[in-house]
C-alpha cells in the first residue's frame, strides 16, 4: 500500500527522499512522487518543487538526479491506486488551487465525494481523480481565513488549518503536508494508517513503516491515532485530538534484521524461502527448548489465568494469515479440543456471530497493519467491551511479524513470531512462523483441557523440533526439482489444488501463492468437493496439485486425485515416495511425517513451484502487480 517518506532538516533532502522510499518499495506501488520547499528570502518562504512519475521508483529517482529539486524539507510517496487509476497526475503530492501546499496521504478519505462537491461550488477545480486532492484545497481555505484575520504565516498557522481539516474528514489516512509559507515546518498526522517518526542529528523523518528509517536513524516513536507532529529542524511537538500537546519518549529500533538484504539470491522471496528453517529453528529455540519446566508444554507468553477462562476461539485474518489460521483451528479443534471457527475480517466486521461468551479472539496478521483485521478486532472489542457482562469480556490475542506495528499497540497479547523482516510480496516465512504459533498455542490448550495424553503432546513436540532439519532438505531437493519442471507450465491458464483436513489450507495457500506471483488461475478445493462441480474443468491442460499425507484422509485424497487423473488432468503430487505415488506425474516428496506436522512440510513444494514458475516467466515476483505487503485500506 502507499508508503509515505518525509524529512526535515539543515542539509538537501531530494536524494534523502528517494533513499527512504527505496526502503518502502517492498509495500507494493504504482506511481511514486515528492515534493521539497526551496528555501527562498532568506527563509521567510520558498517554492514547492515536485517530481512524479508513473510506474517503479527508478522512474523518479532518475529524475531526481536529473532535475534535484532543491530544498531541507520534503514529502514523498508510493501510491497503490485506490481512486484514479495509476498515473503521473494521480500520483501525489497533491497541491492546493494556490500551488503552495504539498499533501501525501495513505488511506481512504470516506467522504471525498461530499466535500469536493463543495469544494467544486467554490469554483475550485481538481486536476485529479484521487481521494487525497480533496485534503490540500481544504487546508488552503483554512488558511486564507486565518491570514485574513491577520495571523502570520507560519508552521501555528499551518497545524491550526490542518487540525481544523482532519476534523471533518471521515476514513483512515497518514498525511505528510508541507506549505511554501513555512519552509521550516512539516506537518504529519495519522487515524488507523500507520505512520512513524524518526529522531535523527539535526534532522526528523517520519515515514508509513520503521525499516524505512534504518540508515538514517533508530530512534522512533510511533504517532497515536489521532495524533499530529509539529517537525522543525529544530525538534517535534507532538499534540493529541484535541489540540493538547504530548510528550512522549523514543524508542531505540533494535536488530540487524531490519536490513533488507537479498544476499545471493535472484529475488527476496526465493531468500525467504530459504530462510524457513532458521524460522522454525528461532520458534522451537524460544517457545519449545528442551528444558522447559515439568508442568509447562510451552513458553508462550499466555497468562493461566486468560486459558482457564476460555471456551473457544475465533480468529480473525485475511489472505495467507487466514490460510494459516484455518491451520491452526484444526489443531485447536482436533487435537487440543476447542471449538475454532476462522473468519475473513473484512466479511466479521459487517456480519458478526451472536456474541459467545468465553471467547478468545485472535487477530493473526504478519504486518500487524492490514486495516481488516484491525478494524474487525476493533469493532469486537467494542461491542464486548458495550455487554458490560464478564462472560463476554474481550480476551485478545495478536500474532504478529511486528512487533512496532499497530497490532502489537492495540492489543494486550502478542506473540512475535519474530520470522524477520520479510520483504517478498507473497509471504512464505511468516506463514510457516504463524503456522508454528498455533502448534505453539494447540500444545498450550491441549494440556490445559487435558484432551490429550502427556505421551501425545511430547510426541508433538518431539515432531515439532524435527522441522528445521526436514526443511532444510526439502528446500534444497524441491528447488532444483521444481525449477527443472516449471516450463511445463509457462503457458497454463488454469491450475487446481486439492487437500483434505488438515492440509485443506495448504491447497489453497498453494493457490494464493500460485494466483500472486505467477498470475495463473489458481483454485484450491478440499479434494472431497472435485466431483461437485470443479471436475468439470479438467482435462489436458488443467494440472491438478494434490496434497496427500499418510492419515486420516490419505487413501480418500489419493481416490479423489484417481479421479481426476482420469480425466486427463497432469497430476502433481506432494506425498511421501512409495507404490501410492505412481499415480502422480511429478511427485514432490515429502519424509513420512505425522500428519499433524504435515503443513509445515506440504507448503514448501508449493511456494518453490509457484516461485519458478513466475522466474520463469520473468515476472516481477516480489513485487507483483496490483499487490501490496502492508494492506492498508479497507
Ligand atoms: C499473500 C499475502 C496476503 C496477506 C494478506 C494479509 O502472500 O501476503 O494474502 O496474507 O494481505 O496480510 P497480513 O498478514 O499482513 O495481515
Amino acid at each position: 500500500m502507499c508508503g509515505i517518506f518525509a524529512v526535515i532538516g539543515s542539509r538537501e533532502v531530494s536524494s534523502i527522499l528517494g533513499d527512504g522510499l527505496r526502503k518502502l518499495e517492498y509495500r507494493g506501488y504504482d506511481s511514486a512522487g515528492i515534493a521539497t520547499i526551496e528555501n527562498l528570502n532568506n527563509g521567510q518562504f520558498g517554492k514547492l518543487n515536485i517530481r512524479k512519475s508513473e510506474g517503479k521508483l527508478i522512474n523518479l529517482t532518475n529524475l531526481i538526479k536529473k532535475k534535484p529539486p532543491k530544498g531541507h524539507v520534503g514529502i514523498g510517496h508510493t501510491r497503490w491506486a485506490t481512486h484514479g487509476k495509476p498515473s503521473e497526475i494521480n500520483a501525489h503530492p497533491h497541491l492546493d488551487f494556490s500551488g503552495q501546499i504539498a499533501v501525501v496521504q495513505n488511506g481512504i478519505i470516506e467522504n471525498h465525494r461530499t466535500l469536493s462537491e463543495k469544494l467544486q461550488l467554490q469554483g475550485i477545480k481538481f486536476t485529479s481523480e484521487t481521494d487525497t486532492e480533496i485534503i490540500p484545497h481544504l487546508i488552503s481555505l483554512e488558511i486564507e481565513k486565518s491570514l485574513d484575520c491577520g495571523l502570520s504565516p507560519n508552521g501555528q498557522t499551518l497545524l491550526t488549518a490542518v487540525q481544523k481539516v482532519l476534523s471533518i474528514l471521515e476514513g483512515t489516512y497518514a498525511i505528510a503536508v508541507i506549505w511554501s509559507q513555512a519552509p521550516d515546518t512539516l506537518l504529519v498526522a495519522r487515524r488507523q494508517a500507520p505512520l512513524v517518526l524518526g529522531f535523527g542529528e539535526g534532522e526528523f523523518f517520519c515515514a508509513s513503516d520503521s525499516p524505512a528509517l534504518v540508515g538514517f536513524t533508530r530512534t522512533f516513536l510511533p504517532l497515536k491515532d489521532n495524533e499530529v507532529a509539529l517537525l522543525t529542524p529544530l525538534g517535534i511537538e507532538l499534540y493529541d485530538d484535541f489540540g493538547n500537546r504530548q510528550h512522549r519518549a523514543p524508542s531505540f529500533l533494535k536488530g540487524t534484521e531490519l536490513f533488507a538484504d537479498k544476499r545471493n539470491f535472484r529475488h527476496f522471496m526465493l531468500k525467504e524461502i530459504y530462510e524457513q528453517p532458521e524460522t522454525a529453528q528461532l520458534w522451537i529455540d524460544r517457545f519449545l527448548p528442551m528444558d522447559l519446566p515439568k508442568d509447562n508444554s510451552v513458553a508462550l507468553p499466555i497468562s493461566k489465568s486468560m486459558l482457564g477462562k476460555i471456551e473457544q476461539i475465533q480468529i480473525l485474518a485475511c489472505g495467507t494469515s487466514r490460510h494459516a489460521s484455518m491451520v491452526g483451528a484444526y489443531l485447536l479443534e482436533q487435537f487440543a479440543g476447542i471449538p475454532t471457527k476462522v473468519y475473513f475480517a473484512s466479511e466479521f466486521r459487517y456480519s458478526p456471530p451472536p456474541l459467545s461468551p468465553n471467547t478468545l479472539t485472535i487477530g493473526v496478521s504478519q504486518s500487524g497493519e492490514t486495516a481488516d483485521t484491525l478494524a474487525a478486532l476493533r469493532m469486537e472489542k467494542e461491542r464486548r467491551d458495550l455487554t458490560k457482562d464478564s462472560d463476554f469480556s474481550f480476551h485478545q490475542l495478536g500474532i504478529t511479524n511486528r512487533i512496532d506495528s499497530s497490532l502489537s499497540r492495540e492489543l494486550d497479547n502478542i506473540i512475535d513470531i519474530g520470522s524477520g523482516i520479510e520483504i517478498g510480496v507473497a509471504a512464505t516465512k511468516t506463514f510457516l512462523g504463524q503456522m508454528l504459533s498455533f502448534y505453539g498455542l494447540t500444545l498450550l490448550f491441549a494440556s490445559h483441557t487435558q484432551k490429550r495424553s502427556h505421551q501425545e503432546i511430547s510426541k508433538l513436540s518431539d515432531d515439532l523440533r524435527l522441522i528445521p532439519k526436514q526443511l532444510t532438505d526439502l528446500i534444497k531437493r524441491h528447488d532444483s526439482l521444481s525449477k527443472e519442471i516449471a516450463h511445463l507450465f509457462v503457458d497454463t491458464k488454469d491450475v487446481i489444488f486439492l487437500g483434505r483436513g488438515i492440509n485443506y489450507p495448504i491447497a489453497l495457500e498453494g493457490a494464493l501463492k500460485l494466483k500472486e506471483i505467477s498470475y495463473i488461475h489458481a483454485q484450491g478445493y478440499p479434494a472431497g468437493e472435485l466431483k461437485h462441480g470443479p471436475i468439470a474443468l479438467l482435462d489436458q491442460h488443467v494440472p491438478v496439485v494434490s496434497i496427500a499425507v499418510p492419515g486420516l484422509v490419505y487413501e480418500k485424497v489419493l481416490s479423489n486425485s484417481q479421479e481426476a487423473k482420469a480425466r486427463d488432468a497432469r497430476l502433481i503430487g506432494i506425498a511421501p515416495h512409495g507404490s501410492e505415488s505412481e499415480i502422480f506425474d511429478e511427485l514432490f516428496s515429502i519424509p513420512k511425517v505425522s500428519e499433524w506436522v504435515s503443513p509445515l512440510l506440504t507448503v514448501i513444494p508449493l511456494q518453490l513451484f509457484s516461485y519458478h514458475i513466475a522466474a520463469h516467466k520473468g515476472l516481477d515476483v516480489d513485487q507483483p502487480r496490483n499487490l501490496a505487503k502492508s494492506v492498508t485500506v479497507e
